[in-house]
């Protein structure tokens, strides 16, 4: 990663990392320019991000592109964010498959339009056999909507299969199944909050937040991130010394 580092300073790489991207609106205010342009800006960083997580050897790249509360934008905001989605899945399709990216979309996308659903299905398809980075992106997502289309899904299972629910473990229903749970989560934009993104998910994670705003997100400030992530000591709930003791 750092080639001018010793290979006992190099940083620990998370498995998973998770962002929110945050600053969009402000980082083109700030510019005297519509907020509609940070978010064509925040693709780029988004761009450079992806590609360098997959340098990198991270397993799960997960981005919240859309909440479930961001419908309740101006429409035309949320008209260029979903043309702006559908516009990036179409020029960015092969390069993710070039890069071995698999890419998969977590959230409730019932409400998109039929084509873009049927383009993120396209995607998906395409990339599903990838071995490298995978790709999440979080769209029409709500840490609160994971849980609840959980738990509906674990009930109704035990219900078919006739057994008790406790045999069952809820991650397993959550739409990021099968994923590592995430080590670090990044919010830009300077909020502190985790805004109802990975709820259940981010139990553990060690939290990252910067004043820099998404479009301004690049190579540098993951490595910062990165950094200070590899100073902290993840206890799960341990001592420090049962940690340091390997117990
Ligand atoms: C938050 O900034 C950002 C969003 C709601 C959208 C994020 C979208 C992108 C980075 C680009 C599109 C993504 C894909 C997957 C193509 P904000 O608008 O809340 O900024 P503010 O806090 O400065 O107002």
């Amino acid at each position: 990663m750092y080639d001018s580092l010793k290979k006992s300073e190099q940083p620990t790489i998370p498995k998973h990392i998770a962002i929110i991207m945050d600053g969009n609106g402000r980082w083109a205010k700030r510019q005297g320019k519509l907020r509609t342009f940070g978010h064509k800006a925040g693709v780029g960083s988004l761009r450079e991000t992806i590609e360098t997580c997959a340098t990198y050897g991270i397993e799960v790249l997960t981005v919240f592109a859309f909440s479930s509360e961001n419908w309740h934008r101006p429409t035309k905001e949320v008209d260029v964010l979903m043309s702006l989605f559908m516009a990036t899945l179409k020029s960015q399709a092969k390069r993710l498959h070039k890069n071995n990216i698999r890419l998969r979309v977590i959230g409730d996308r019932s409400k998109f339009s039929n084509n873009l659903q049927s383009k993120i299905k396209e995607v998906e398809f395409l990339t599903s056999e990838n071995t490298g980075l995978l790709l999440m992106i979080a769209a029409n997502y709500g840490g609160q909507w994971d849980m609840q289309q959980a738990a509906e899904k674990m009930l109704k299972k035990s219900v078919i299969d006739g057994v008790s629910v406790s045999e069952f473990e809820l991650r397993d229903f959550l739409s990021t199944a099968g994923t590592p749970d995430p080590d670090l989560f990044i919010r830009t934009g300077g909020e502190k909050r985790i805004s109802n993104f990975l709820l259940w998910q981010l139990a553990y994670s060690e939290l990252y937040f910067t004043d820099t705003l998404w479009p301004d997100f690049n190579k540098e400030a993951l490595d910062l991130a990165i950094m200070s992530f590899s100073t902290r000591q993840r206890r799960f709930g341990q001592t420090g010394e049962q940690v340091n003791e390997g117990v």
